[in-house]
Parts: structure tokens; sequence; C-alpha cells
């Protein structure tokens, strides 16, 4: 009998424009699981309205992520691919989880705590910023996920649905698998191009300071050629060198090669000839991505045909758990004369 295979989750929010902090983080990773498991990849809209979105925006990136996983080689015939406002148990079960997260623990969250500060503070704070590692918590738990492809700056959020999933679990009886993250092993944190000691971020007001997935080859390499430094002259894999270990950490993610060989190959060479070649691994990496992003875009009968697939099959799997977590608090089931989407 055939093994069944362990469940991935994981999605991008539409909020900006991707990164290649985005790419290297997460999606490439994806690309090299998806044979192995039984992956869904959302595109988390839903997740985006926690700040200001023009809708006509929001429904273009929308397309265009989930143009680019597909360009990035995620195969829709295996892997469940949608959009989270199609998949209505999202909402519905982060509304019981909200009932099972303390706000002290929201707060908590170092995203909040930067995103607040930066939406204004106090007042001005929208609930749905503070409540949003909880719907992350429902889209992980409602497909009894394994494992969570994320970049480093998710870990806390995993840590929380992990939490939230045991105190269920322990309240009434064992309801949800209990997740694990995975972190690539380089390219966990792109930094800021700009302020190495920052992650690298599409909602950054500074272009200059990230890389877009959709960058043209002059932009990429103008922004490399830019990006910030120091006045040691040493490609080394150090702390004290946060812009050139960026650079290496890019490098590397992008061909495989090791930090080590990378040093050995440009000792004794200052930083030109190495940010050149990294700005065209860059943009050999991205190209191809780039022209079935574009060629993806021009048919959008094809794009419904997938994410509609997708969310008949993710609505599927998640009401069942949605059905059971209801059952468990006291909810009365009632019998549907359809289960269908
Ligand atoms: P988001 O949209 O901010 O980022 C998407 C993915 O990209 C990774 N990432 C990075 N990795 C390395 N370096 C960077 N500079 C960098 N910037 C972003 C993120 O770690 C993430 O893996 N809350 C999530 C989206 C989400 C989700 C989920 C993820 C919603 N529900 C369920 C996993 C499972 C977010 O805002 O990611």
């Amino acid at each position: 009998m055939e093994e069944k295979k362990k469940v991935i989750f994981s999605g991008i929010q539409p909020s900006g424009n991707l990164t290649i902090g985005n790419y290297l983080g997460a999606l490439k990773n994806w690309v090299k699981l998806q044979d192995e498991y039984d992956c869904y990849f959302c595109v988390v809209d839903l997740h985006a309205i926690t700040v200001k979105q023009e809708p006509k925006d929001l429904r273009r990136r929308t397309l265009e992520v989930l143009a680019i996983y597909l360009a990035a080689g995620i195969n829709p015939d295996k892997n469940t691919i949608f959009i989270q406002s199609h998949v209505p148990t999202h909402s519905e079960a982060t509304w019981i989880l909200n009932c099972f997260t303390y706000v002290g623990e929201l707060e908590r969250m170092t995203q909040y705590k930067s995103k607040s500060q930066n939406s204004g503070g106090g007042e001005s704070v929208r609930a749905g910023l503070l409540n949003y590692p909880v719907l992350m918590a429902a889209d992980i738990l409602l497909y009894n996920t394994d494992l969570v492809p994320v970049g480093k700056d998710q870990t806390q959020h995993i840590e929380l649905t992990r939490d939230i999933a045991e105190r269920f679990n322990n309240l009434y009886s064992p309801t949800f698998n209990i997740p694990e993250g995975y972190i690539p092993e380089d390219g966990a944190k792109i930094m800021d191009l700009q302020n190495p000691t920052k992650k690298m971020s599409k909602s950054s007001d500074n272009p200059n300071s990230y890389i877009l997935i959709m960058d043209s080859p002059e932009i990429i390499r103008k922004k490399i050629n830019r990006c910030v430094t120091d006045s040691i002259g040493k490609v080394k894999y150090s702390d004290d060198q946060p812009g050139i270990k960026n650079l290496i950490t890019i490098l590397s993610a992008i061909t495989g090669i090791t930090h080590e060989e990378i040093e050995k190959k440009y000792e004794g060479k200052g930083y030109a000839q190495f940010k050149s070649d990294t700005a065209e691994a860059i943009i050999n990496e991205l190209r191809p991505l780039q022209e079935r992003v574009n060629d993806l875009l021009k048919d959008k009968k094809y794009l419904e045909n997938i994410y509609k697939r997708g969310a008949e099959k993710a609505y599927y799997v998640s009401s069942k758990i949605l059905r059971k977590m209801q059952k468990k608090i006291g909810c009365i089931p009632v019998s549907r004369s359809s289960e269908s989407y």
C-alpha cells in the first residue's frame, strides 16, 4: 500500500511585489519539497488587508503571486494552489481559534510590534494586525499540516500556532496535528540592501533596499551595485560585514556554491567583480521565471482554472477539520444536502 504523504502548507501575502527574500526564503524550497509532500500553497490575500490596500492593486498582485508560484515550478497537477479568500473555512476557523488565543500572546509578536508602530500605534492600529497570526494558525491547522516551509521571520508565528493547537487539543481531545516549521539552510533571512541589519521586505519605502522577482536586469545591476557594503575590502562571510555577508548568502542560495568557496574565489579581488557576478547570478535565475510569469498573466482563464480547482479541493479538506472543531466546542452539527463547494 502506498504510504500517505505528509502535508505541507505555506503562503505568501500579495501585500507588495515579491522580493528575492520571498523567493529564496520560501518559494525555492517549496519547489524542492513538492514531490515528497502533499502540498497546499495559498495566496493569502486576507492577510494582506491587515494594512491598507488599493483594491485593484490587490487583485493584480494576487494573480501575479499565483503566476509566480507556477512560474517558479510549482506543479498545479500535483499541488493544491488556491487563493485564501476563496475558501471561507479559513475565516470561520480563525474566529474559533481567536477564542483560544490570548491577547498577551498576540501583543508579544515582534511583527505586530513593528507593524503597529509603523501604522501610528495606539488607537489607529487595526485589530486585524493583532489577530493576523490567528488567521495564519487557521491556515495551517485546517489541513493537518506537518511542515510549514517559511523564512526565519515566521518562526514566532509557527510557535504560536503550535501553542494554540496544543491548547485546543488539551482542552478537548486530539484534533490538530502539531506542525513544524521548515527553515532553509541558506536564504532564511535575506537582508535589506541599504540597511543589512534589517530583513529585506516588500513593504519597504526605499526600492533600492530590495530586489523584486520581476525587476529588470538593468535595475538588478544598479541595485546590487549601489548596495551598502563596507570599507574592509574582503569578501568574507562575517557578522562584521553584514552587507557582504548578505550578498554571499544570496549568491550561495542561488548557485549552491558554499560560503567558503565564494570567499576563496574572490580572495584579494575587492568587491566589484563579486557584486557584478552576484547580480548576473540573480538575473540568470530570474529571467526564465519572469518570462513565464508574463506569459501566464496573459492567460487569465488558465489561472482561473487553477485557483478554482485549488479552492474546491482546499474547501473539501478544510471543512472536515472545521466541522470537527465546531463539534468539539459544542456547536450543533447539521447535515447538509451537499458537501461540495
Ligand atoms: P510574507 O508574505 O511576509 O512572506 C512570504 C514568505 O517569504 C519569507 N520571507 C523571507 N525569507 C527570507 N528573507 C526575507 N527577507 C524574507 N521576507 C519574507 C517569509 O518568511 C515567508 O515564508 N504570514 C506569512 C504568510 C502566511 C503563511 C501562512 C505562511 C499566511 N499564512 C501559513 C505559512 C503558513 C507572511 O506574511 O509571509
